[in-house]
């Protein structure tokens, strides 16, 4: 009897040292999963040794309890101490096999710097055209690109149904005003808010060039786009004739031309100019002889001009008694067309580099 208590008190320290072993046997996530119930699970040494504290008198309890406590505090501590090293140790393994070497990228490939544009032959036109007028003493404007149907056409002698309209059709906006509204179809319109602009202020008279884009409803072809500049010429002031019309475009043709290209003011009409002419200068493409670009003529038309309509002045309140003076629209892209002879219009807005790069 005297044994009983004796053989029935669990060996804790070789309990301690087995776990200690196991534990540290331990390689994979799995050994030591296995190993945390071998040692501390409920069929374990330690959870035996647990159970037989019930027949142990109170003393012998107490210290076999404390005992116990001890050495599970010390079985968990090396378990998680284990558990952390082992997910270190995995972590580790995987990132060594998916690891990016760097060394590929040294050393470094700087790719070429981006190539530099240049401005497109149409502004770059703009701007020589906008250059030769400044230096004959025009100032420079502009206008909307949005008009109302009184600035493209009624301001401009161009009534409802007037047959002038058709020629200039173009694309039409609902945004829901009383009148309708359009996106313009030439520059002439910026010659009446110019108009407007100095009867309000009372700065006339004006010289001015505005240049800027216009729309229709064009088929493209070799010398026609949807969209397209023009730059709308205005003088306004006293003693204004035809001469100084024609004197304007004459020193215009050579300034931008030079002296081999011939120009010639064929009679045309206008709604808005009194008399009107077309402009018209020597097809550079086939020198004269005719051509697919100007239709076998010999002649390509750069724009239209005239002396100011007094329906025009009586629409923004100037006196034609006064005042008199000319208006022309010339084509931009027209004007390049013929300075660099190129053969089709359309060649300006397809974004060939092979193109783009000769200007
Ligand atoms: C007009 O637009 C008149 N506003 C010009 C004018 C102004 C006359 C002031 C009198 C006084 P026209 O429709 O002919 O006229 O066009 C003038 C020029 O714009 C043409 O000669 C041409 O060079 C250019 N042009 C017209 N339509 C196109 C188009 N679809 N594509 C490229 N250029 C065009």
């Amino acid at each position: 009897m005297g044994d009983a208590p004796d053989s029935g008190t669990p060996d804790l320290d070789a309990i301690k040292d087995q776990a200690i072993a196991a534990i540290h046997d331990a390689r994979t996530t799995e050994d030591i999963r296995q190993v945390t119930a071998e040692v501390s699970g409920k069929k374990s040494p330690l959870a035996q040794a647990s159970r037989r504290m019930g027949a142990l008198d109170p003393d012998a309890r107490r210290e076999l309890g404390k005992q116990l406590h001890d050495v599970r505090s010390t079985i968990e501590a090396l378990l998680d101490a284990r558990r952390s090293e082992i997910a270190a140790e995995e972590l580790a393994t995987e990132l060594a096999g998916s690891r990016i070497d760097l060394s590929e990228y040294i050393p470094g490939s700087i790719p070429a710097p981006a190539e530099r544009g240049h401005l497109s032959l149409v502004s770059l036109t703009r701007d020589a055209l906008e250059d030769v007028f400044v230096g004959m003493g025009f100032e420079v404007a502009e206008g909307p690109e949005i008009e109302s149907d009184w600035y493209n056409f009624g301001a401009l002698n161009i009534p409802p149904a007037h047959p002038a309209r058709s020629m200039w059709d173009t694309f039409y906006l609902d945004l829901g005003a009383p009148e309708s509204t359009m996106l313009r179809t030439h520059t002439s319109p910026v010659q009446i808010h110019l108009m407007e602009d100095a009867v309000a202020h009372d700065t006339l008279p004006i010289h001015a060039v505005m240049p800027g884009r216009c729309y229709r409803r064009d088929t493209p072809d070799a010398r026609h786009l949807a969209v397209f500049h023009q730059i709308e010429g205005l003088v306004v002031d006293r003693g204004i004739s035809f001469a100084d019309l024609a004197g304007t475009i004459e020193v215009f043709t050579t300034a931008y031309f030079g002296p081999d290209i011939h120009s010639r003011l064929r009679p045309a009409y206008f709604p808005f100019t009194e008399p009107s002419a077309e402009y018209e200068v020597t097809c550079t493409i086939c020198h004269g002889e005719g051509c697919r670009t100007c239709s076998q003529t010999g002649w390509i038309e750069l724009g239209g001009c005239g002396m100011l309509d007094p329906a025009v002045f009586a629409a923004v309140g100037i006196d034609p008694e006064e005042w008199s003076g000319f208006a022309f629209g010339f084509g931009i892209d027209r004007c390049a067309q013929m300075r660099h002879q190129i053969a089709d219009m359309r060649a300006l807005n397809e974004n060939d580099l092979r193109f783009l790069r000769q200007f």
